[in-house]
């Protein structure tokens, strides 16, 4: 091996810095690497046969002796012992103990042999990955962290399924381009670290698309408030959030101010229009939401009513039912009491059913709450045009199962009811006659 030094004891420690230059020089170290709180084994050089006297030096600024074979010496710590005449074992490692240590050894020549001993510590958790906007440019960035372990485990990034390797770093970092952006695609990232576990330990995210959910009409009075609700589902990373109106044309974001007022919540978002005047807010408002993976919009049509001309018109409706009710009974009674009173109960649970609908119609309220099921455009190819669509024929179901539900009788009466502001909602009775 390195070249012969005869050297006594003494002489050892000073000459110890110069050899081990040129011994390094040649790349001979060993690296070994334990675990805190596990117990280690150095050994001086892959000798086989007899040794001859070993001493064990840490060598950090300078060398500190750790342990010899000559038995007179006692070891520097109570946790460092000989075995097999030669190796270092130490017990309890922990992170101070990485290093290098050099092994001196003198027989009928002199050698010595350095181990870089190196102390690890596995990750205690699994590792976690997650997408967000990168910062300053409109894409994504996959991240990856396995927090913990020491040294710093490797974290691979392959794209799911075929596992197309899309880098390896300590870093955990990756950029997606445009054409990764898909919609339900999925990204592994694999850790592995110096102690384990032998396949690495891994976590995978899925970028998706939003999914939108509203209601497709309001109704506000004039001079009240009106809440409209647009809720995101399924969107990862979540959706920016945003709402415009189509009142002029091209739409406009809709900035919050004392006239409109705008809330989030998670991934729900609210818009508030106060003071409702018919001129200024009825229309197509459009909530959209987006993130680099897609971009979903839905329409809500708002109509903004006078509540005091509707009053008055259900009145006189209402009112009107219960005169002619009240002269069908009459006669009825007149003619057969006993007919009546079967006949009667039954008109009068119709009439009750028929007094609830009006009422429903006019405050909009329950309406709003029950179009939850609507709006399941999943297909990523219709982007834009698809929602707008599937949210008014939602509207049309619900309308049809109006009409169809208590109010036969009550069909003219009810057109009736929504006088001039009721365009739209003529349009909606005549495309209910569409295929959906
Ligand atoms: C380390 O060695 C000591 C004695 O040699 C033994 O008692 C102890 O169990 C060992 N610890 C581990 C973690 O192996
Ligand atoms: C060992 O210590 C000496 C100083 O005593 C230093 O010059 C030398 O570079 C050290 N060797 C290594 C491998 O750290
Ligand atoms: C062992 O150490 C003692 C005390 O330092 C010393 O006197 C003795 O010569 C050493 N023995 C050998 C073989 O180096
Ligand atoms: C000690 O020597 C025995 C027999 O040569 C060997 O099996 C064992 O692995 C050695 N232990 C170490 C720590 O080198
Ligand atoms: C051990 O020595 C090597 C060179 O041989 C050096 O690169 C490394 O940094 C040293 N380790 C420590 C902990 O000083
Ligand atoms: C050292 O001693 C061994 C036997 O113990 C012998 O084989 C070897 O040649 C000797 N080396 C030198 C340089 O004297
Ligand atoms: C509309 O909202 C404002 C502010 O929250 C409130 O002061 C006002 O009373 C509300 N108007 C109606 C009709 O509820
Ligand atoms: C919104 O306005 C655009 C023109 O800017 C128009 O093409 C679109 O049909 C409008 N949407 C609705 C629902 O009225
Ligand atoms: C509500 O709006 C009308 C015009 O649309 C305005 O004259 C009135 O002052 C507003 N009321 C409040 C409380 O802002």
């Amino acid at each position: 091996m390195a070249a012969g030094v005869r050297a006594s004891e003494p002489r050892v420690l000073v000459c110890l810095g110069a050899l081990l230059a040129r011994w390094v020089a040649a790349g001979l170290e060993a690296v070994v690497i334990g675990e805190v709180h596990e117990n280690i084994t150095l050994r001086c050089g892959n000798i086989l046969g007899p040794r001859g006297l070993i001493t064990w030096y840490r060598n950090d600024s300078e060398p500190v002796f750790l342990l010899s074979s000559n038995s007179s010496l006692p070891p520097a710590q109570p946790r460092f012992s000989l075995v097999n005449a030669s190796s270092l074992h130490m017990e309890a490692l922990s992170l101070q103990d990485e290093g290098n240590y050099t092994c001196w050894e003198v027989l009928n020549e002199t050698r010595w042999f350095q181990v870089w001993l190196q102390v690890a510590t596995p990750p205690p958790s699994a590792p976690q990955c997650w997408a967000e906007l990168s910062p300053g440019l409109f894409t994504l960035q996959l991240s990856c962290r396995w927090a913990g372990g020491y040294p710093d485990p490797d974290l691979l990034w392959t794209e799911e399924p075929g596992g197309v390797v899309m880098g390896t770093s300590k870093l955990g970092v990756e950029m997606l381009n445009q054409p990764q952006l898909l919609d339900g695609k999925k990204f592994k990232c694999v850790g592995s670290h110096i102690v384990g576990p032998e396949l690495g330990a891994s976590c995978v995210v899925q970028i998706r698309s939003p999914s939108l959910l509203s209601e497709p009409m309001k109704t506000c009075f004039v001079g009240g408030n009106v809440t409209l609700t647009c809720e995101v589902s399924g969107a990862y990373p979540p959706a920016k959030i945003l709402w415009l109106s189509n009142l002029t044309q091209p739409e406009v974001i809709i900035q919050p101010s004392s006239h409109h007022l705008i809330t989030q919540s998670g991934q729900s978002s609210t818009l508030t229009i106060r003071n409702c005047s018919q001129d200024l807010d009825e229309g197509y408002y459009v909530c959209r939401a987006e993130n680099p993976v897609g971009v979903r919009e839905v329409d809500i049509w708002l109509s903004v009513k006078e509540p005091v001309n509707i009053g008055g018109i259900v009145g006189t409706i209402v009112s009107l039912l219960l005169l002619g009710l009240a002269i069908i009974s009459g006669l009825l009674l007149y003619y057969s009491p006993v007919f009546c009173w079967k006949v009667g109960s039954t008109f009068r649970r119709q009439d009750m059913g028929d007094v609830m609908v009006l009422v429903d119609s006019e405050e909009e309220e329950v309406e709003e709450e029950e179009d939850a099921a609507e709006e399941e455009e999943e297909e990523a190819s219709e982007r834009d045009e698809s929602p707008k669509e599937v949210t008014k024929y939602g509207h049309i179901h619900r309308v049809t199962a109006l009409v169809n539900g208590n109010v036969d009788r009550m069909a003219n009466g009810l057109q009736a009811l929504q006088d001039d502001s009721s365009e739209q909602q003529s349009d909606i009775i005549q495309e209910e006659y569409r295929p959906v």
